[in-house]
């Protein structure tokens, strides 16, 4: 009987939830970036990231349309075949885009379809604690569950634009609750987006799971970018929290690299990067 370790002939062990709790019990940054594609997959696991998303991001930089809405399951399943033949060590999550989770049932129904058919090993859904009965019922068939709290992209139409969430203290103090609901509901990671420093630490420091953070501060237990916003290849106006890693190096490998370095050394991301 072979490991899973020594199938795959690895000098290190697969990242897993496991491994990423204790990461945030020894305060070590999660690295994690979106990917889309086999190879790019597989450029970003090399460089060490510990969390490979593929986001629905894919309907914006891939797809070349204005927002995440329109991307489908099918879209989703299709990029995270690929995407998992380029990743070895990382752990992978995949987006459930918009109106896939409408229900506890569709939600099952479909979170099964991206672990068996595009070999998801958890599934990300935007919502607060409107979701904690989907995320119930995923947690009830071990599906595991990361939850998007902050800036919902999915729900840019309703909010109006893609802005900062959780300025005004009512706001925030909800997005805390939020959190906690969800993770009492059986997420097992949670992801917070476009929020002041202060609201991704406090997050952060009131829940058990790990929070990666994406424009949410330094205090957070990981980071997360978009890959064609950290290599620079997203055109016009790019959110203030993106660090163009290939600006100041020779190669996409060392792009990477470079970015889960400040990562795990916590130069990224700077004040600059952030909101308050
Ligand atoms: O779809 C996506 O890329 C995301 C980002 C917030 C990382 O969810």
């Amino acid at each position: 009987m072979y490991t899973q370790l020594q199938q795959r002939g690895m000098e290190q062990p697969p990242v897993n939830i496991s491994t990423l709790r204790k990461m945030k019990a020894a305060k070590e940054p999660i690295a994690c970036m979106t990917a889309y594609d086999a190879s790019f997959a597989l450029l970003v696991d090399r460089a060490g990231t510990d969390l490979v998303l593929v986001g629905d991001s894919l309907g914006m930089v891939v797809q070349g349309y204005d927002t995440t809405v329109p991307v489908t399951v099918e879209d989703m399943i299709y990029h995270s075949k690929i995407v998992a033949r380029g990743v070895a060590r990382a752990f992978l999550v995949v987006d459930m885009p918009f109106m896939s989770y409408t229900s506890p049932d569709q939600a099952l129904e479909n979170s099964v379809r991206l672990m068996q058919e595009g070999a998801a090993m958890m599934v990300k859904l935007e919502g607060g604690s409107g979701q904690v009965k989907v995320v119930e019922h995923l947690t009830r068939h071990d599906i595991p569950v990361c939850a998007h709290v902050g800036l919902k992209p999915q729900s840019v139409h309703k909010i109006g634009g893609f802005k900062v969430q959780g300025r005004d203290d009512a706001q925030g103090r909800q997005m805390i609750e939020d959190a906690q609901a969800l993770q009492a509901a059986g997420a097992d990671l949670v992801l917070a987006e476009c929020v002041p420093n202060e609201i991704g630490k406090a997050v952060t420091d009131s829940l058990d799971v790990p929070v990666i953070g994406i424009g949410a501060g330094p205090d957070v237990d990981g980071q997360i970018l978009v890959l064609y916003d950290a290599l620079g290849i997203t055109q016009g106006r790019v959110p203030r929290f993106v660090r163009n890693f290939m600006s100041d190096t020779g190669s996409v490998d060392e792009a990477l690299a470079s970015y889960v370095q400040a990562v795990k050394d916590r130069s990224y991301p700077a004040p600059e990067h952030c909101f308050s």
